[in-house]
């Protein structure tokens, strides 16, 4: 939900000084509770205030609605999906920046510099510790038959797994593709439902035996969530690869809003958050994989293996997300 009263209190503030104040307006997908230790951290280093604007959905379109009086600097979101539904919204502006450039992968950003990545995660196979024995697996293999009746996963639809579907799609083409997900439907267990954590809670109570799911929940469960530490005792992370490629990735990213009004702070902030200290900090508090290359994954996510991440840039993969979401929708995929 829109905290719609810091919104207006923001408005009023950016519209009643836009150029003097030493801030930056944020609007955020992220949690709460994961962004504000950064944004501490960063007022801490650079003297600039953050106001942020936290909400699950809609923000893309508040922005546009905004239009030039929108106060929004930078836009803080998960996955490529949503980082391209800015660029489809008309609400970025190339961000121009060596120091980024140096930092971030030309695979990990948007080729205009509409979007940049911050953080990776890995989507990858949660399996149970008893009844798996392999420790590799492909993408490909999910659709293996061997693995009839044993397989959960959350709805097809759900962007993490619209990703790793366009992914395939933009690897292999629209007929394998197709095939490949009757066949990963032909192994479930049950109807996909749940998150990624219920993925674990599925394996752990013997309804199925591997899952699809993303790297920091299982870390989550097993460092942070007591009462869901059992889910993660019982299942392992194996790092999937694609045939003669790596693990699918997705990205945690920012935009650059087209009328931010404290542009020059907001590439301050964008900056900062690849440096060394925000890359840590996603490290270690949101079990991310960090872009620098100098920081350290952390032990937990270091346990799963040494992650290869798939060459495939982000943005070919979200050019193939609508293409993947008729197919999920003409297999019947989450009936
Ligand atoms: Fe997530």
């Amino acid at each position: 939900m829109i905290n719609r009263i810091l919104l207006s209190a923001l408005c009023v503030a950016a519209i009643a000084t836009p150029a003097l104040a030493n801030e930056v307006n944020v609007y955020s997908y992220r949690e709460q509770k994961l962004i504000q230790p950064l944004f501490e951290a960063f007022t801490r280093d650079s003297g600039i205030k953050v106001n942020v604007i936290s909400a699950s959905s809609g923000l893309e379109q508040r922005i546009k609605t905004e239009g030039v009086n929108s106060p929004a600097d930078v836009l803080l979101t998960v996955d490529v999906a949503r980082l391209q539904d800015a660029i489809d919204a008309d609400i970025t502006q190339p961000i121009k920046s060596a120091a980024l450039d140096k930092v971030v992968g030309s695979q990990y950003r948007d080729p205009a510099g509409n979007w940049y990545g911050i953080s990776m995660r890995a989507r990858v196979v949660y399996a149970s510790k008893e009844r798996v024995t392999q420790n590799a697996i492909t993408y490909e293999e999910l659709a293996d038959p061997k693995w009839k009746g044993k397989i959960c996963i959350r709805s097809g639809q759900h962007m993490y797994n619209n990703a790793l579907f366009a992914a395939y799609l933009a690897k292999h083409g629209a007929a394998k593709t197709e095939e490949w997900l009757k066949g990963l439907k032909a192994n479930l267990a049950q109807k996909p439902s749940g998150g990624d954590r219920e993925t674990a809670r599925d394996i752990a109570a013997g309804k199925c035996d591997i899952g699809i799911a993303n790297t920091y929940y299982w870390a989550l469960m097993n460092d942070k969530e007591a009462e869901r530490k059992p889910w993660a005792a019982a299942t392992k992370v194996i790092l999937p690869t694609f045939q003669g490629g790596g693990t699918h990735v997705n990205l945690s990213g920012v935009v650059l809003a087209r009328h931010a009004p404290n542009k020059a702070n907001a590439m301050k902030l964008i900056e900062w958050l690849v440096g060394e200290h925000a890359q840590h900090m996603y490290a270690e508090m949101n079990y991310e994989y960090p872009l620098l290359a100098e920081i350290k994954v952390n032990p937990t996510i270091a346990s799963y293996g040494t992650l290869k991440p798939d060459a495939l840039p982000l943005a070919e993969i979200a050019k193939n997300k609508k293409a993947a979401a008729n197919l999920v929708d003409k297999v019947g995929f989450d009936n």
